[in-house]
């Protein structure tokens, strides 16, 4: 391959060549002499094949969102959707899907949350490395997006995310690693932002030094379409393509920066080598097989991600004898993805009421509020009306498709007043009211200890009504988890107070205290917690076993169905450091999950292996991660408040704390030099049981002392420390 990509290069002028590093036209490349066209469509929800920007696309399957998705928290969907995305654009002769999105979740007010997976980067990046080994099996490409820190709308294309080193290793590019790694998608997408004030479209740090030297991507870099600001210090950077083209100025740019010399023609040749390579690629591909239906696949999944909140005296699942009403216009219209690029035209719709009907004819509808929260009195008794004549209420409320959409935040985390009246005038009305909440993130839900039960539905795609009813009559378990965090208000989420920042730039001064991390170190109880989600079944978790070899620990057990219907248990496993000192941590982090499906009374395996990385941090000093020695406690829970197993380990650790002559004597003498120490202060007379003196560092002894301690000892103290 490299020998075809440089005889082809070698035909190419200098004109033709940066010509080749932008596009020629919204969707495809440039095709000069005998180089190939690479054509390329939105996901990732599905292909969006538009021929022009935001024309509507070609009909697709349309696939639940990355939201969704995620809250399956079963890797193998992630693949089954990838590979049916796959497929159905390579028979719509699409080489390469412009997605998944890793962005991680950092304010419910994102406007684009519902394209992205978590809150969370190791689940975020299991569930995106699956997703692109399902597309790239069928012989297309996908490209990551967007590369970096585009956690939010607002000025998107401007604003500077200012981040600190440690959140920046630590939340927001680890997904994007573990895509690297372990999928090698065949391109990446640099996001619209800068990150700490240079943009991603010309960040070397980003584009080169971090993702192809430290994590070995060999594929292409493709802007956001229309992210490249200074095309010249793109190149520079190893931004390979601009999108979307012709961009004829900047070809132009280009071509005199390699002839005055301000650009070396070999970043140039660098950057149309891989365009050319990813063109031979995408031509080499197998031919396309004929379009499959994939409705099914979608529905599976969707109903596999929606996530039971509360569900008292079990009143789901529904009995087809029960007398049903159903109310709220989207059990006519259900909101199935979000506003922008990712918005697939369905090859068609499942209606929720419709799909109920299919297993309890009867049910009754009422359409309640109007979407566009204008009061509306008549619909409003209506629905009282119609819930009275029946025995369960249903009412599905939510966001509009407009409220979430790419391109604008939310500025709060409230349903419309007519939906909250709605529900509380039933709630107050009615026993047996179960809500069915369809948003693509968070909604406060001040009426949440009413309902007897909530069903959480993400945007879920085309075929999101029929799960809805599979779910809701029981032909399926809602088996999803929450993949973030539900507050119970805006004033409680992490970023609160610098969300989504100033005029240039947001600082991001939550740190690594994300999502979970936040509510955990800060104590609050959140309206639902990360992982959350009920069964209609149970389960046991027994035979628990670890075996440790150093940093490395293997947990195995038996999870048993234990009641009378098929079920898909998600074991979590978070690893919580124990006092480690070196820097601070959040108290727990995600570091396994799996996925089962048990029928009724079966029992399977699960096993779990952590290593050095599972328990390390990001250290900004010696730029590497690090495992800080000592204990750390391994949960193995059903969410993240909710565990039944706790077991300690004490791990060696990757690195030796190195003490220097500013350490406090405080941090020395609980080590090996401890008794050493103690011994020599006391010699010199100094009371290390006074707070001031604990607190000093080794440097400031010979004064402490009087003179009485030299440098020398202090020397030594520090050698001994630091030694063995
Ligand atoms: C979005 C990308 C998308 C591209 C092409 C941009 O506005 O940020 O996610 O792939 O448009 O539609």
């Amino acid at each position: 391959m490299q020998e075809s990509v440089e005889k082809l290069l070698k035909s190419l002028s200098l004109e033709e060549k940066c010509a080749l590093l932008s596009g020629a036209d919204a969707w495809s490349t440039k095709a000069p002499g005998d180089i190939p066209q690479i054509n390329m469509s939105d996901g990732p929800h599905g292909v969006r094949k538009a021929r022009v920007m935001m024309d509507a696309a070609d009909p697709a399957t349309c696939f639940p969102t990355l939201a969704a998705l995620a809250c399956t928290w079963d890797k193998s969907r992630a693949e089954d959707i990838g590979r049916a995305i796959g497929s159905e654009a390579a028979s719509m002769d699409v080489d390469v899907i412009l997605a998944p999105g890793v962005n991680i979740k950092r304010s419910p007010l994102g406007g684009r949350n519902f394209e992205y997976f978590s809150e969370d980067p190791y689940l975020a990046g299991q569930m995106a490395a699956r997703y692109v080994d399902g597309v790239q099996s069928q012989g297309v490409g996908a490209s990551v997006k967007h590369f970096a820190l585009n956690s939010q709308e607002t000025r998107r294309m401007s604003i500077s995310a200012d981040v600190d080193e440690r959140a920046l290793r630590e939340i927001y590019l680890p997904a994007f690693e573990t895509v690297i790694r372990e999928a090698s998608p065949w391109t990446v997408m640099c996001a619209y932002n800068r990150l700490n004030g240079v943009f991603c479209s010309e960040n070397y740090r980003l584009l080169t030094q971090i993702l192809r030297e430290e994590w070995g991507f060999d594929g292409l870099v493709v802007s956001d379409w229309g992210a490249v600001v200074d095309r010249v210090e793109g190149v520079k950077a190893g931004l390979d393509l601009e999108m979307p083209g012709p961009a004829d100025e900047n070809t132009l740019i280009l071509i005199n920066a390699v002839r005055d010399g301000r650009l070396s023609e070999k970043d140039m040749d660098a950057c149309a080598g891989r365009v050319v390579a990813l063109a031979l690629k995408c031509a080499g591909a197998p031919e396309a097989r004929p379009p499959r239906n994939h409705h099914m696949t979608a529905r599976r999944c969707a109903a596999e991600g929606m996530v039971l909140a509360k569900n008292d005296g079990g009143l789901l699942p529904l009995i087809p004898a029960q007398r049903v009403a159903l109310i709220g216009p989207f059990g006519m219209e259900p909101v199935i993805g979000g506003g922008g690029s990712s918005t697939v035209t369905p090859t068609k719709v499942d209606v929720p009421l419709e799909e109920m009907r299919v297993y309890d004819p009867p049910v009754f509808y009422a359409k309640g509020f109007r979407t566009d929260g204008t009061p509306d009195d008549a619909l409003f008794n209506e629905a009282l009306a119609t819930a009275a004549k029946a025995d369960v209420v249903v009412v599905m409320a939510g966001l509009s498709f407009e409220a979430q959409t790419e391109g604008a935040d939310r500025d709060n985390l409230s349903l419309p007043a007519v939906q909250n009246r709605l529900v509380d005038a039933l709630c107050d009305a009615h026993k047996n009211v179960v809500v069915i909440v369809t948003a693509g993130a968070p909604v406060e839900l001040p009426w949440a200890n009413k309902p007897k039960a909530i069903l959480i539905a993400y945007p879920a795609g085309q075929s999101m009504g029929g799960a809805i009813a599979d779910v809701l009559y029981g032909i399926k378990e809602p088996s999803g988890r929450l993949a973030e965090t539900w507050p119970v208000r805006l004033e409680d989420t992490p970023c609160h107070l610098e969300f989504p920042g100033g005029a240039d730039a947001v600082r991001y001064g939550e740190g690594v205290f994300v999502g979970y991390r936040w509510y955990d170190g800060r104590k609050l109880a959140p309206l639902f917690p990360f992982g959350h989600g009920l069964s209609y079944t149970t389960f046991q978790f027994t035979d628990i076993n670890s075996v440790q070899n150093g940093n490395d620990i293997t947990i195995d057990l038996k999870v048993t169905n234990t009641g009378s219907r098929t079920g898909r248990p998600v074991v979590q496993v978070y690893v919580a450091p124990q006092g480690t000192a070196y820097v601070p941590r959040p108290l727990q982090e995600l570091k396994g999950f799996e996925k089962l499906r048990l029928s009724a009374g079966e029992t399977a395996h699960m096993t779990f292996s952590l290593d050095a990385r599972s328990f390390s941090y990001y250290d900004v000093n010696k730029t590497e991660w690090v495992a800080e020695p000592g204990t750390y406690e391994v949960r193995l829970g059903t969410s993240s408040r909710s565990f039944f197993y706790k077991q300690k380990f004490t791990i060696p650790g990757t690195v030796r704390r190195q003490f220097t002559v500013h350490s406090p004597l405080s941090d020395l003498l609980p080590t090996q030099v401890g008794d050493k120490l103690r011994m020599m202060l006391g010699e010199a007379g100094v009371d290390i049981s006074i707070p001031i003196v604990a607190s000093t560092p080794l440097r400031a002894l010979p004064m402490f002392s009087n003179g009485r301690m030299k440098p020398a000892d202090c020397d030594e103290i520090i050698r001994l420390a630091n030694s063995g």
